[in-house]
């Protein structure tokens, strides 16, 4: 497949780095950029046959397949109509709009047009993610009571993502898009978002929206998310996820202290990773950011689903979603109070507790608690179904 890359910033290179780094079949074609110098400067840099100014050439380029969207957040409403116009498959960055309404509509023009949408959510595609994924839909976790993600950096390195207007908030928009999907593959995806209470504040840039947020997002199951995002945390690019279930743990750290410590006094060398604030003292970069970040099997699986025919792992669907608990999230911090999430066209169960039950120990007792105390001795703690005795058994 040939691919358009529409913007030449920031991500738009992350995902070249990606697409450009293997000997892949699928080639980076072509390049639209506002500026016609980066535009060039970026179909040099990769190879590009094709660059313009002018998003509807690049997107009617005959030759071009598929079109990833690495444009500021208001731009990707109108890119995904010029693809759905243009008839081709479109793979958008996160977050899919600035509101769910925004989404929906890019979601109904997609499906309307018979083209792929693929929401580039890549921190649901990083082999620490797949792999504890895999392990809790395997059952290893048992049931999943609560599942937290954090994002937190000293903010973004454009003057858009500041903008209100333009990136549609702070860091909930921003950051908090990709815990909150993280979160609720953990949970469910089936699994219906009922309500948000988030806390978010303004406590360091001059900004009108947040630049620190708390979030608790509650599923139909009775499972709960959690969210926590800051653009005010010192000290690089904290990525950490928690998921907790009735039989075990996962605690993963993604960017800072993976494993690879290094000291430098500085005096030569420069960049270190993502967010990096210093590159002197002891740092902690990362091998493979590229791969680490899961653009690698990001792009493998959005262009195997093209060529299979079926969704991708994360769809407009799943943007569209995202988008919605983002909406909620805000209408909370505004209000002060659970607020519920709006989702007009639910895919997922509808059967509300789904999964919810106590430990059966016998025909008479639920299992509270097995105990094993620091002298060796043995205790059950067990309830009574029929008249709620909590008593204890030892061993
Ligand atoms: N991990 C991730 O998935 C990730 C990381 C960073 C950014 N993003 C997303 O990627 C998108 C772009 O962010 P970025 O970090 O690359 O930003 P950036 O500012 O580095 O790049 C934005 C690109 O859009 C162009 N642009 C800006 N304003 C424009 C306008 N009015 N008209 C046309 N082009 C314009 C810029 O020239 C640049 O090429 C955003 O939606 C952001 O949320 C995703």
């Amino acid at each position: 497949m040939k691919i358009a890359m529409l913007g030449s910033g920031f991500i738009a290179r992350f995902y070249a780095d990606s697409l450009i780094g293997h000997r892949r079949i699928d080639k980076l074609h072509a390049v639209y950029s506002r500026n016609i110098e980066k535009a060039r400067t970026f179909a040099t840099d990769y190879g590009l046959p094709v660059y313009s100014d002018s998003l509807e050439e690049v997107v009617n380029n005959p030759e071009v397949n598929v079109v990833v969207i690495s444009l500021p957040n208001d731009l990707h409403l109108a890119a995904v109509e010029a693809c759905a116009k243009a008839g081709k498959h479109v793979l958008c960055t996160k977050p899919l709009g600035r509101t769910a309404a925004e989404a929906k509509q890019m979601l109904d023009m997609v499906e309307k047009a018979g083209i792929m949408g693929g929401y580039l959510e890549d921190l649901c595609y990083t082999p620490k993610f797949s792999k504890s994924l895999a392990s809790v839909k395997g059952g290893s976790l048992g049931r999943i009571l609560w599942a937290k993600s954090r994002e937190a950096h000293p903010g973004p390195h454009s003057n858009w993502f500041w903008n209100k207007e333009q990136s549609g908030g702070g860091a909930i928009v921003d950051l908090g898009c990709h815990c909150i999907e993280i979160a609720r593959n953990y949970i469910g995806k089936d699994v219906r978002p009922v309500e948000v209470m988030c806390w978010a504040a303004t406590q360091v840039h001059p900004i009108d929206a947040e630049d620190n947020a708390i979030g608790m997002v509650k599923y139909a199951n009775g499972a709960i998310g959690q969210f926590e995002v800051s653009w005010c945390f010192r000290g690089g690019m904290d990525l950490r996820d928690e998921v907790m279930g009735t039989e075990g743990t996962i605690w993963i750290n993604n960017f800072l202290r993976t494993g690879f410590d290094m000291f430098s006094t500085g005096k030569e060398g420069g960049y270190v990773a993502e967010k990096a604030e210093s590159n002197t003292g002891w740092l902690f970069p990362v091998g493979d950011e590229v791969n680490e970040l899961g653009y690698n099997h990001m792009f493998t699986d959005m262009f195997e689903a093209i060529e299979q025919n079926r969704d991708p792992f994360e769809t407009f669907y799943d943007g569209y979603v995202v988008n919605a608990i983002i909406d909620a999230a805000y209408a909370s911090a505004k209000s002060g109070l659970w607020e519920p999430v709006e989702i007009d066209d639910w895919r997922g169960r509808t059967d509300d507790n789904h999964g919810a039950k106590f430990a059966e120990f016998d025909e008479q007792y639920y299992l509270i608690k097995e105990e094993i105390l620091p002298h060796g001795e043995r205790k059950l703690i067990l309830k009574d179904k029929k008249t709620g005795e909590v008593i204890v058994r030892d061993l």
